[in-house]
């Protein structure tokens, strides 16, 4: 890496990362918060979800979470402690407005507002998200993302939301992930709103992106100085073989999934071979959306957990190291979506805005998870990224997925993905051996050579190793 000029000492074959490189974790809205009687939050599509029995895999729901509506103060002194410099949270739009359109609930826009000043105060800098999929229940009646009029409401609430904090938000993010809200919500019935229907996904996914361009419009009238963006999940595609029918399908899953999102926001508009495999003709576009969804970029937020290989019949399942997720563990695809996405889109600066595991933490009695595994996990991803960096990639930060264990959509409570454990019981944070590892990453400026030190590994773990 390029001499970073900082005092922070080298350890032997530590990468160093350049100066003013961006560290946070992340977080979300509903996977946190959780909903208080008489605070004012309108119902979401996502306590509705919850209530499907069946969806959600330990049949919980958002209504606790991690309490952060109450709890807030204690998880800025975490993030303070872990000396991280930057929080990525996102803002629930049914607790500013319950009913997606008109009133505001003024005890929602304070409850970010106190975030805001509190995290300021700490010296972490605010990254908020303006949708991180709790659409307005009342909206979702309306025909949520495949009624156009949800855009509009969005491009509302974005103005309500960048007027009252423009003045403390540095960089602002419309949308989190919108292949997940459109696909994973209407194609595979997975996540909220649960519809099983292609066309409608489709159909949802422009007006996502459609949102994205009101927001846009609206974050440059009133933070005109502030840098913002959009964040895009990419799960890189491999064919299984070279077999045209292998290749074939795989294409159109990168398609649906990754190009689908990028090449709109890149101004290149939707990829024409996808749009015929998804027999969508586009009647949903009007004049003028595509510009507004292109509207230039300062940062573009990347979201990258794993890769997968796709035969004609469908995803392949792994063989390799895979998380609690049963995602495989592919750090080189980080690398390697990095390089691809910038040498075809040329985006002036880059954020990693998620990227982290769940993995089977396993608690001792004082509720200390020595999570090596996890720990490996952020090193490998991380050493990719520094790579990147030095070849001049413009990659400005990291956020670790995530600051705490929390509300993990289908899968509820069952997954871990924290850098801190939560006792859903008590709500206790108990930072894990990663929360500490990360916090040094971030404070010295530079990753160790090695994932960890054999002394700071469980004994079992030590002998594997050697
Ligand atoms: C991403 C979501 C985030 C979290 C991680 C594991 O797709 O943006 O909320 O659930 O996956």
């Amino acid at each position: 890496m390029a001499p970073a000029g900082t005092p922070a000492p080298v350890a032997a074959d530590a990468i160093r990362f350049p100066p003013g490189f961006v560290w946070g974790a992340a977080t979300a809205s509903f996977q946190i918060e959780g909903r208080q009687p008489g605070d004012g939050r309108g119902e979401c599509i996502w306590d509705r979800f919850c209530a499907t029995p069946g969806a959600i895999a330990d049949g919980s729901n958002g209504l606790v979470a991690c309490d952060h509506v109450n709890r807030w103060p204690t998880d800025i002194a975490l993030l303070g402690e872990l000396g991280l410099g930057a929080y990525r949270f996102s803002i629930s739009w049914p607790r500013v407005q319950p009913l997606g359109r008109g009133p505001t609930n003024p005890a929602g826009l304070d409850f970010y507002d106190r975030l805001v000043d509190g995290l300021l105060a700490a010296g972490i800098t605010p990254y908020p998200t303006l949708y991180h999929w709790d659409l307005p229940q009342v909206l979702e009646d309306e025909g949520g993302w495949r009624n156009r009029a949800t855009a509009e409401a969005f491009g509302d609430y974005a103005d309500l939301v960048t007027t009252r904090l423009a003045d403390r938000i540095p960089t602002w993010m419309t949308l989190n992930e919108p292949f997940c809200s459109a696909w994973l919500g209407h194609a595979t019935g997975e996540h909220a709103p649960g519809l099983r229907d292609p066309n409608a996904a489709t159909i949802a996914a422009h007006h996502l992106l459609l949102a994205h361009g009101f927001a846009m419009e609206r974050i440059r009238a009133n933070a005109p100085h502030a840098q913002a963006g959009i964040v895009l999940n990419f799960t890189p595609v491999r064919p299984r073989s070279d077999a045209p029918d292998d290749v074939a399908a795989a294409a159109v899953v990168d398609g649906r999934e990754n190009r689908w999102y990028v090449e709109p926001i890149a101004g290149l508009g939707y990829p024409q071979d996808i749009a015929e495999a998804l027999g969508w003709d586009g009647a949903e576009i009007r004049p003028g959306d595509l510009a507004l969804i292109a509207a230039p970029l300062d940062v573009l937020g990347i979201n990258y957990y794993t890769t997968q290989i796709v035969g004609a019949d469908g995803v392949v399942p792994p063989t390799g190291p895979v998380t609690a997720m049963n995602w495989p563990i592919t750090p080189t695809g980080l690398e390697d979506l990095l390089r691809g996405v910038h040498a075809r889109h040329r985006f002036p600066r880059y954020l990693i805005m998620e990227n982290g595991a769940a993995m089977p933490d396993h608690a001792d009695a004082d509720g200390h998870v020595d999570d090596a595994d996890r720990i490996a996990y952020l090193h490998d991803h991380l050493a990719r990224v520094a790579a990147v960096v030095d070849d001049g990639i413009p990659v400005a930060g990291y956020f670790a997925w995530s600051l705490l264990d929390n509300f993990e959509w289908a899968f509820g409570y069952s997954k871990r993905f924290g850098l801190v454990r939560v006792d859903f019981d008590t709500q206790r944070r108990i930072p894990k051996a990663s929360a500490h590892w990360f916090g040094s990453v971030a404070t010295t400026n530079q990753l160790p050579a090695q994932p960890s030190s054999p002394a700071q590994l469980p004994s079992a773990e030590r002998e594997d190793r050697s």
